[in-house]
């Protein structure tokens, strides 16, 4: 699959990824308040559309499925690329949908008045159906027409596609913004590097698009000064991309055969423009927000440059976590992919809160309003709300315990680092605050810079590889003298962690996710994450629906496959495990008779579920905060 959503050859900014790129003296804004909120700009869009025959389709998870070329949905076409190549949609020819986004690729630049890592994307998309005039007429009407955002048409500029080799020149499109009444000398024809939109990966959709552009009233920097420019002068709030090829695996533009639209307008970023504010942080959507930090921290937010910094950090990546943990795919704080950024997430929070004096705990009290602000939008948010606040107070406790040790530990290094002319920290120093202590080695570099200077990151990689093999080693070492040896009981208790794992994840839902097992040749226990007891009527369903698969003598096969596919395929990876680039995924169940449960997993395993015997679960129990423990036996 391809769908690494960012543009192919040009700029990173757009949307929310960087919501203006510098700053604008209010001045310039003059003229520009439409008193927008996101509710409302969310709606009018959807409306609008709806009102255009377009069916308003759910956006999807943050979590892509199929995709494991990248860890979070990054725009709102993502999820549509297997219809965008050319698979029928059932619900038409004409989508609209508003869909939650992460883009981690500038995630330490948040903290800027412009960053954020979470932003909702607006798209509407023509499925074979209407192309660049219905497009833009459609773009036009919505920005300008008083009954939808009633931007005056004279502050609108609008890019298209200046040509090249491969693809030329967008005349079409030129056109029907012209015989709308936008004049030649504010259409600007950009190259590929500013009007293209496609995969960054190997293959996909693709295409020149048209962006649309706000004047913000300041004088042209430069007689050459035009929609586009940055600087400063004009403000992009709308992407028309028409998809016109497929990029192949040769790097060939084929053409699509059918082609489609896709445009994307980012909320954060379009609120900001048209309420005349200067930053993101200054909208309706982060003042909430902004306010229970400030209640936490007992501090004025506006008052000194650096604090300020922390606030908006703490703001944008509490958001990012609570969406992701609240997502219907919901995963929890790990050691890799996607619950690593979570973990990051939530430790930077941690760590700015300090920086603004904060020494307890005040993520769940700031996701709280994020919650009741945005699950109108999101009811998942709502639904998970439990969830949600006990993960990241979870993992906000621990954090706070291991940064006091590493904090310290890092100090008492200080008076020997400072003796360094160079300002250079060993990377075997910064390996041992994260062996010992747990201390991340982007904290390390975050303390390190603040006493202007930089960690040996080359130094640290390769003490970190060293670790890995070796603790892999001894993992293998203890699987070999564990599971092994306690014979077919053992065996048929793995299988069973498997279809326990599966079956919790169909009862509680899938953000259930395996903590630990421990397996003799007597018993197994199984701990999961999970927030409350489970009711006698969840034990019931859930040691049923393991009996069942057991009577369906289901086959169990094992495949070896690169990690990456492994994931691409929907097999539950262990968070927090570290794997080798090829692994050996277990499938129980087949195509002929569905597949039940797929897991990356060393093994062994029975290779009929049938000789599992039968199945009760003998307990449930806390095993600590968040986490569930199952103690079942197989008679
Ligand atoms: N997919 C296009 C973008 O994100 C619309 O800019």
């Amino acid at each position: 699959m391809p769908a690494r959503s960012v543009r192919e050859a040009g700029r990173r900014k757009f949307h929310g990824a960087q919501v203006l790129d510098y700053m604008v003296p209010v001045s310039y804004y003059s003229g520009m308040n439409f008193s927008t909120s996101a509710h409302e700009l969310r709606s009018k869009y959807i409306t609008f559309f709806k009102s255009k025959d377009h069916a308003q389709i759910q956006g999807k998870s943050l979590l892509p499925d199929n995709d494991p070329t990248v860890l979070f949905t990054t725009a709102g076409m993502h999820p549509l690329v297997p219809y965008l190549l050319g698979e029928e949609h059932p619900a038409g020819k004409r989508l609209v949908d508003y869909q939650k986004c992460i883009r981690t690729g500038d995630i330490d630049a948040v903290g800027d008045t412009s960053h954020l890592t979470f932003f909702e994307m607006l798209g509407n998309w023509s499925l074979g159906d209407y192309f660049k005039e219905g497009a833009i007429r459609m773009s036009f009407e919505f920005l300008t027409s008083p009954e939808w955002l009633g931007i005056p048409v004279e502050k609108i500029g609008v890019t298209v596609f200046e040509g090249d080799a491969t693809v030329p020149r967008d005349e079409e499109s030129a056109a029907v913004w012209k015989a709308l009444g936008i004049p030649e000398r504010r259409i600007s024809y950009r190259s590929r590097m500013d009007n293209w939109w496609g995969p960054a990966g190997t293959t996909g959709p693709c295409g020149p698009d048209s962006e649309m552009f706000i004047d913000m009233g300041k004088e042209p920097c430069s007689p050459e000064c035009a929609p586009g420019c940055s600087c400063g002068k004009w403000l992009e709030i709308w992407n028309d991309v028409f998809m016109q090829y497929n990029k192949d695996p040769q790097g060939e533009y084929k053409p699509l055969a059918r082609q489609c639209v896709d445009t994307g307008m980012g909320i954060e970023r379009t609120v900001t423009i048209l309420n005349g504010k200067q930053s993101v942080y200054d909208t309706e959507i982060f003042t909430p927000i902004i306010a229970a930090v400030e209640q936490a921290a007992a501090y004025r937010y506006g008052s000194d440059g650096e604090q300020d910094k922390s606030v908006r950090i703490i703001c944008d990546h509490v958001r990012a976590s609570t969406f992701i943990l609240g997502d219907p795919k919901g995963i929890s704080p790990a050691n890799i992919g996607a619950g690593y950024v979570l973990r990051r997430l939530i430790r930077r929070s941690v760590r700015h809160g300090r920086k603004l004096g904060i020494t307890g705990r005040i993520l769940s009290p700031i996701a709280q309003v994020i919650i009741d602000q945005m699950s109108g939008p999101y009811p998942e948010l709502g639904e998970n709300r439990s969830w949600v606040l006990a993960e990241l107070d979870k993992e906000e406790g621990k954090f706070l315990e291991t940064l006091q040790k590493g904090e310290h530990e890092f100090e008492k290094l200080l008076p020997n680092l400072q003796q360094d002319p160079r300002k250079i920290m060993s990377g075997r120093l910064a390996f041992k605050l994260y062996d010992t202590y747990g201390f991340p080695i982007e904290l390390t570099e975050e303390l390190a810079a603040e006493q202007g200077m930089t960690v040996n990151r080359g130094e640290f990689d390769e003490a970190f590889k060293k670790h890995q093999e070796l603790s892999r080693a001894g993992s293998e070492q203890l699987f070999k003298g564990g599971l092994v040896d306690q014979g077919v009981m053992a065996v048929k208790y793995h299988t069973a962690t498997h279809l326990l794992h599966q079956a919790l994840r169909m009862v509680l839902g899938n953000q259930v996710a395996q903590k630990g097992s421990n397996i003799t040749a007597e018993r197994m226990r199984f701990d999961f994450s999970h927030g409350a007891p489970l009711s006698t009527e969840e034990i019931v369903r859930v040691q049923a629906i393991v009996n069942e698969q057991i009577q369906r003598d289901l086959p169990v096969t094992m495949t070896v496959m690169s990690l990456e596919e492994a994931k691409g395929s929907g097999a539950i990876a262990l968070f927090g495990e570290k794997y080798e680039s090829q692994v050996r995924v277990y499938t129980i169940g087949d195509d002929a008779r569905g597949i039940f449960s797929k897991e990356v997993c060393g093994g062994p395993h029975v290779e009929h579920t049938g000789i599992l015997g039968s199945f009760k679960i003998q307990k449930e129990q806390s095993s600590s905060a968040g986490v569930r423990r199952i103690r079942a036996v197989l008679e």
